[in-house]
């Protein structure tokens, strides 16, 4: 198997450390080397350390050159809503002039016109307008990419959604994580009286999960679980039949209003608890204590115009496990840059830039089941890499904006170079 050694960087943030999530003050050590190289064979990372130890140890080794960059672990990037169809710019505008997101909801815009866009579309479509963005994803540093369906919210088209979902991850070298969002919205067809809420929950729980179950379509399911979306209880309902089906959890929780959505997600041991912009004390205590994943968007709130921010420091001085993704979507979050990510993790919610990298690699990966697999620059983890044109990895969140990652490997193959 060919073996390669990425040598001469600046400095390799290696996130080393045991297979679970970093807490509280251990997302301050990033395992920062200097001197340092790695060696992946085949899809693995067979070596970490000093330079020269490697250099003799793997003499037949392809060397890469990475004299000026960072090399970081593949960015996991574990909360995005990739298969959609038109974009939402129109909205941007009308929030500018003053409407809400849940006004703009409530009156068909929001998640209901990506769902009516998607309805329309093929499963070719999708997957033609998917793939270009998620190379775009990869080009900014990452390499493992959670996709949540949730635009589709019947049986039909859920499932064409992770279908889809399912086609590009045979493709792409990155490691995509499907995710089922079929509770992402109360559709406009079952809202014709109270009764109909029912019906369409009864939809998801008796028709549609059982297909994705058997069918192995998602690895976890989610709930938009929120005041005027779904409640707590309804949340419970749907979360307590998937994982009876076999299907990890993860919720949108406190985003907007505080609600008990992160309590809920202690106690059905979600995996992760995500957005929690208004998360309550009593929510950041629930989540200190328990192994959920608190996974924070803040390009959500900022492209959204609010003012607040998920509070990331008290997350972490409690001792939670707190992890930073794009929220990729059309509506609240539309974009590839996760380093621009880092910069309003440092920047907005006052984490160090350890913090930061942790956030999205280590942690990344716990809040995807995957902490044992990726997210590290360690022996036997998958050779996942991300190489930034920078000589401090300070210098990630530092140009904001910029896109100064030069290449990404996914299981030891360059997916953008
Ligand atoms: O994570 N909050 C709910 N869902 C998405 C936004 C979906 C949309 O507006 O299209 C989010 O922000
Ligand atoms: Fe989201």
């Amino acid at each position: 198997m060919e073996q390669f050694i990425f040598v001469d960087a600046a400095q390799i943030v290696t996130c080393e450390g045991p297979a679970r999530s970093r807490r509280g003050a251990e997302m301050s050590d990033a395992g920062v080397q200097t001197d340092a190289a790695v060696v992946i064979e085949g899809e693995r990372i067979v070596a970490v350390g000093a330079q020269p130890h490697l250099e003799r140890d793997f003499p037949a080794a392809t060397r890469i050159d990475c004299s000026h960059a960072v090399i970081t672990p593949g960015l996991v990037d574990s909360h995005t809503h990739a298969i959609f169809g038109r974009a939402r710019y129109e909205e941007q505008e009308q929030r500018a002039a003053g409407a809400g997101y849940m006004e703009i909801a409530a009156r068909g815009g929001g998640i209901h016109s990506s769902v009516a866009d998607l309805r329309k579309r093929t499963e070719d479509e999708l997957y033609d307008l998917a793939l270009p963005r998620l190379l775009r994803l990869a080009s900014y540093g990452s390499t493992t990419i959670e996709i949540k369906s949730g635009y589709g919210l019947s049986v039909e088209d859920e499932l064409k959604s992770l279908r889809v979902v399912a086609r590009l991850a045979a493709t792409v070298p990155m490691r995509l994580v499907p995710t089922w969002l079929g509770a992402h919205e109360i559709p406009l067809d079952y809202r014709d009286t109270s009764q109909r809420r029912g019906d369409y929950i009864s939809m998801l729980l008796n028709e549609l999960l059982p297909i994705v179950a058997t069918e192995k379509l998602a690895h976890f399911a989610d709930v938009f679980c929120e005041p005027g979306v779904f409640t707590i209880d309804e949340t419970r309902t749907i979360l307590s039949a998937s994982r009876r089906a076999g299907l990890g959890l993860k919720l949108h929780a406190d985003e907007l209003e505080p609600h008990g959505g992160a309590e809920l997600a202690v106690e059905l041991q979600a995996v992760s608890a995500d957005h929690l912009a208004a998360v309550s004390a009593a929510g950041i205590g629930a989540l200190a204590g328990s192994a959920t994943v608190a996974t924070l968007l803040p390009g959500t709130m900022m492209f959204l115009g609010k003012h607040n921010q998920a509070p990331a420091r008290s997350l972490i001085d409690a001792g939670a496990a707190v992890a930073l993704a794009t929220d990729f979507n059309p509506g609240t979050s539309p974009t590839f840059n996760f380093p621009l990510i880092l910069t309003l993790g440092v920047s907005q919610l006052r984490m160090t830039v350890a913090e930061a990298l942790t956030a999205a690699t280590a942690n990344g990966a716990a809040a995807l089941g995957l902490a044992g697999e990726t997210g590290q620059i360690a022996p036997g983890y998958s050779a996942d890499l991300a190489i930034f044109d920078a000589d401090d990895a300070r210098e990630i969140p530092y140009w904001y904006g910029d896109r100064r990652c030069r290449s990404t490997w996914a299981r030891g193959k360059p997916c953008h170079a």
